[in-house]
């Protein structure tokens, strides 16, 4: 196989998976990162969030969306009426990708790149498998593109309730792309907030899919 080092072991629960993942070296993401960030949340979970890589603070903290912009999404997700404690969260790809800022050490996010994408695809399927939800929502492009492919488009796609064909699925999955919350951190002002009630109202139309 192109990426020898990703192979999920088949059939696995949530617990085995990430025990499992803590050694991928599917990609060159584990060199720099600090671990792998496995997805948290209820194995039986009816909606599955996910993101795009773990940033500084869940590279750190080992746990999907805890920094700045899994703040945003908690709010989000409680104006929506979802309980984060009910979702499985977790990432396109499961390693912190990053350079260092040229003056002090901060470490930036950069994206990966569609090859790191798919090498830590497998990851997603064999938690897609596991958990088995009654909605995928994906956070921003990169999720969005690893699963429906890369001509989705969440700019002409977001809110929309559409189906997720996964080879060996027994049936497609529901699901629904929106924006990454970083994507509202990142505006100000009015801006902000008129990003913020459209990511919002497009967590209801989630929330009302499995209602
Ligand atoms: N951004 C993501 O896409 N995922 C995280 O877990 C944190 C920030």
């Amino acid at each position: 196989p192109r990426w020898p080092g990703a192979a999920p072991p088949e059939d696995a629960g949530i617990d085995r998976l990430r025990r499992a993942a803590r050694s991928c070296e599917g990609c060159d993401l584990y060199r720099d990162a600090t671990q792998t960030v496995f997805g948290d949340g209820p194995d039986d979970a009816r909606l599955l969030m996910v993101g795009e890589q773990p940033g500084d603070t869940e590279d750190r903290e080992g746990e999907p969306f805890v920094g700045p912009a899994g703040r945003l999404l908690d709010r989000a997700l409680e104006a929506a009426g979802i309980d984060r404690s009910q979702v499985y969260v977790t990432n396109a790809v499961k390693h912190f990708k990053f350079t260092r800022a040229e003056h002090g050490n901060r470490r930036l996010h950069k994206k990966p790149s569609r090859g790191e994408t798919l090498a830590c695809r497998p990851w997603l399927l064999a938690e897609l498998d596991a958990v088995r939800p009654d909605l995928v929502v994906a956070l921003g492009a990169t999720a969005a593109q690893s699963l429906q492919g890369p001509e989705f488009r969440v700019t002409t796609q977001r809110g929309r309730l559409l189906d997720l064909d996964i080879e060996g699925a027994p049936k497609p999955y529901r699901f629904l792309a929106t924006v990454h919350p970083s994507a509202v951190i990142r505006l100000s002002g009015d801006e902000r907030e008129e990003a913020l009630a459209r990511f919002t109202a497009d967590l209801r139309k989630a929330a009302d899919a499995i209602a």
